[in-house]
């Protein structure tokens, strides 16, 4: 399952484009990624007949809600950077004629100034060395008075209940260094302004996690982290096993609790 930055750049993709397609459309279904969708499409104030530009739009997964929102009239193009990914979301639009899909660069969006009505983008400015030049780039290509909106995770803020936090801590934790912005949910409302973008709205969603499979089907793979910190000497494989069977019974006796934020932020591209 591909977890770290590095899983999601292009050349990683073209490699195993199949498991990113099967997390894609996964995780895309859960709690969470549903109510950052419906988030995220309010915050969008689409109208039919209206065009959107989705960024990263991987295997296409919020493509169709896009094409629904403009209706027939309109005009949705997903880009993506990975090429593997875009003959996915191709097909998975083949039967809407007013979406479309491009290969593309977040950083170069192959499209002139002030050319689409909003753009959107979800869980890609985390995994970009530069996500306010992204920022900047979704806000030239929308016109005055347009919503550029973003959503993205905290992954930095992951919590879960535990008899023993600091263990638990560094095994939620253990992975973020493979990711390129693990705060991006929590920095990206000033990131918004300082693309140039005014007026920035944030929308919270934060549901619970109330089942350890979820925590893991996001990809957070624990056992790999519980064997790096015994191997750097961080933590003893007994004390990581513990709390993952911790967390395992809780989940089987109803108790286990967690939550995950995703902050949808939304600036108007000024006039
Ligand atoms: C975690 S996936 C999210 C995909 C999609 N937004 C979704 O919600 O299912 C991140 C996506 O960003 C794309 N990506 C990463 N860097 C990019 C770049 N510089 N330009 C365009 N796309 C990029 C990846 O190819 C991948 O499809």
């Amino acid at each position: 399952m591909p977890s770290s930055t590095r899983d999601w750049q292009p050349a990683a993709l073209a490699v195993d484009a199949e498991a990113a397609v099967a997390y894609l459309d996964r995780v895309s279904v859960m709690p969470l990624l549903q109510q950052v969708a419906e988030a995220s499409i309010e915050a969008l104030r689409l109208a039919p007949g209206q065009s959107v530009l989705e960024v990263g739009c991987g295997s296409g997964v919020f493509l169709p809600r896009l094409g629904e929102a403009v209706g027939p009239s309109g005009r949705v193009v997903g880009i993506d950077g990975a090429a593997a990914l875009v003959p996915v979301a191709r097909r998975r639009v083949a039967a809407l004629p007013a979406v479309t899909v491009e290969e593309a660069n977040a950083y170069q969006l192959p499209y002139a100034d002030k050319t689409f009505d909003a753009a959107h983008c979800e869980r890609v400015l985390m995994h970009l060395d530069k996500p306010v030049r992204a920022l900047r780039e979704m806000a030239r290509v929308v016109k005055p008075g347009g919503r550029v909106v973003a959503a993205e995770p905290d992954w930095a803020g992951l919590q879960v209940a535990s008899s023993d936090p600091p263990a638990a801590e560094a095994l939620l934790h253990g992975w973020l260094a493979g990711l390129a912005q693990p705060r991006m949910g929590l920095e990206l409302y000033a990131y918004v302004a300082e693309a140039g973008l005014a007026d920035a709205e944030v929308t919270p969603v934060v549901p619970g996690i109330t089942d350890f499979a979820e925590l893991i089907a996001y990809g957070a793979d624990l056992e790999r982290i519980a064997r790096e910190l015994d191997a750097a000497g961080s933590m003893p494989r007994a004390r990581s096993r513990a709390v993952i069977e911790e967390w395992i019974r809780a989940s089987a006796e109803h108790r286990f609790f967690g939550y995950l934020a995703m902050m949808v932020v939304a600036g108007t591209v000024p006039s």
